[in-house]
């Protein structure tokens, strides 16, 4: 069986046939990538609740961070999937739900070993594997309001952590490249994009990149993005974060159709 692996920061999928491009999908990661892993742990790192989820199917929170779809739904979708994959935790992960894949993904699960997650896949079989960088993280609003000494602007510090991290990322994975000549492994340049859409609003039909949609915009995130909080805006379309940490449904579309794009070759036999 060959497997495909999509990690954001970090998840998987594998390849055969029955409708979709791929016959499986298994996603690990944190929040981003997170369907609902986190509803049944007890944590204060949840997003089961209104207003998440509101313009998602049924307008029903699900646990994912996100007004609507995270770009995994909707690489999924791209793939064919016609179901998402369930979150492991869920009672929907079971029988035949479990041929699509699951997702492993918990919000606040922190950075881990990425070398040691892309050997482990390697062992278990994988053999595609996308693996994304990590966004830039001096732009997210809340890490604006934290660090930025009242400025508007991404927090420089934050953002070359990440671009250190990804470079590092891009190292190991040549290296990985070349000693299993049969691991097809894309590092897909999540950094760039999410960037890109940032610092050109305008051009990608955005009107709001600084403050996120829920409550004010700047801090508040999981239990702090409720019901309650004053100032949530009724139309997420135009902004590019929907909580202080995580994009809207419509910068995962952007987000999704570039990963596509340059994961292509991922999916190619
Ligand atoms: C990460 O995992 C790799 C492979 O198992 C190992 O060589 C490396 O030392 C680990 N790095 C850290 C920081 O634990
Ligand atoms: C993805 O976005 C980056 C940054 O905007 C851009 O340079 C790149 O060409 C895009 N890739 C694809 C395949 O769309
Ligand atoms: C949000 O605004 C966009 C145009 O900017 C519009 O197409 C869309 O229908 C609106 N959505 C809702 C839920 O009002």
């Amino acid at each position: 069986m060959k497997f495909v692996a999509l990690l954001i920061p970090f998840a998987i999928l594998l390849s055969m046939v029955k409708g979709q491009l791929v016959p499986a999908m298994f996603i690990f990661g944190d929040s981003i990538v997170d369907v609902g892993n986190n509803n049944d742990l007890v944590t204060l790192v949840k997003a089961n609740f209104p207003p998440y989820g509101r313009d998602f199917a049924h307008h029903e929170p699900t646990g994912r961070f996100c007004n609507g779809k995270l770009a995994i739904d909707i690489i999924a979708e791209g793939l064919g999937f016609t179901d998402h994959q369930p979150a492991y935790m869920s009672d929907k992960a079971n029988g035949e739900m479990l041929l699509i894949g699951v997702n492993f993904a918990s919000a606040a699960s922190g950075y881990y070993n990425a070398t040691a997650i892309l050997y482990n896949l390697y062992e278990l079989g994988a053999r595609r594997i996308g693996v994304t960088t990590l966004p830039p993280l001096g732009c997210l609003p809340a890490a604006i309001t934290a660090f930025g000494h009242g400025s508007n602007q991404c927090v420089a510090r934050l953002n070359n952590n990440a671009i250190s991290f990804n470079n590092k990322l891009n190292h190991r994975s040549q290296r990985l490249k070349r000693r299993f000549s049969k691991l097809k492994l894309v590092v897909l340049d999540i950094y760039s994009a999410l960037y890109t859409i940032i610092t050109k609003p305008d051009e990608n039909g955005f009107a709001e990149v600084r403050r996120a949609c829920c409550g004010t915009g700047l801090l508040e995130t999981s239990i702090l993005c409720n019901q309650h909080s004053i100032g949530t805006c009724s139309n997420a379309s135009q902004y590019v974060f929907w909580d202080s940490f995580h994009p809207t449904e419509a910068a995962n579309k952007i987000l999704a159709t570039n990963l596509s794009n340059s994961g292509s070759s991922l999916i190619q036999p």
